[in-house]
């Protein structure tokens, strides 16, 4: 599933971030690039240990809790701490798949089933730059406001198009999720979605109360923690 999460941050903070990350040091992207993927990326990333990056991957964190709709799309077991990369100048990333596996920083490893791409940019401020998403009904075209995140399987093709004017900068992770595959975690969203609706238009009611119950057992059935 590939999901648009608005307003992670309000316009105002995405704009503070973007400030502070555009005075730090920023060195070739291909520093996290897996062996096929360095063939195919020309951008600029932040190094993982700079001082402004790791603040704003605190903000980013922070902030991701207090969405209910990324917690309930991602239901997330481990995130990766947010990475930041830059486009400029007709840089561009070609079609590639994220690496399966990640090493945190701190230790240990994640494997990547949600990939994350947080916009700090306001789309006017740059030409070109679309994230493309091919799922199985073909290609999705991303480019949101500042403060907005998408949310994609990380199994999915996908690729940066050339920035042809301005600067397009944003925060990119992964994360496991508590439930591996797509499908199940989909139907789960679906499910939690549906019974918020319902809850907000009957109340407390009996049906709603055994809806809940029905989503935390398949939850409970698939989630590996
Ligand atoms: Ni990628």
């Amino acid at each position: 599933m590939l999901l648009e999460i608005p307003e992670i941050f309000t316009p105002q903070q995405a704009a503070e971030m973007k400030a502070a990350l555009l005075q730090a040091e920023w060195v070739d992207g291909r520093v996290t690039a897996g062996h096929q993927s360095a063939q195919a990326k020309q951008n600029r990333q932040l190094p993982e240990n700079s001082p402004v990056a790791r603040e704003c991957g605190e903000r980013i964190l922070k902030a991701l809790p207090q969405s209910g709709l990324f917690m309930s799309a991602a239901l997330p077991q481990r995130v990766f701490p947010p990475l930041f990369n830059r486009y400029e100048g007709g840089e561009h990333f070609h079609n590639h798949v994220d690496n399966a596996i990640r090493r945190l920083p701190t230790g240990g490893q994640i494997r990547t089933d949600l990939s994350c791409t947080l916009f700090l940019s306001e789309p006017d401020e740059y030409e070109g730059g679309e994230l493309l998403i091919d799922d199985t009904y073909g290609a999705h075209k991303v480019k949101l406001p500042a403060g907005s995140l998408v949310l994609y399987p990380s199994t999915s093709l996908h690729r940066v198009t050339p920035v042809t004017g301005g600067s397009r900068i944003c925060s990119f992770f992964w994360l496991q999720s508590l439930v591996r595959d797509d499908g199940q975690r989909t139907l789960l969203f679906d499910l939690d979605m549906s019974i918020n609706r319902l809850r907000q238009e009957l109340g407390d009611h009996e049906a709603i109360v055994a809806q809940t119950g029905v989503y935390h057992n398949l939850l409970r059935r698939w989630s590996e923690p």
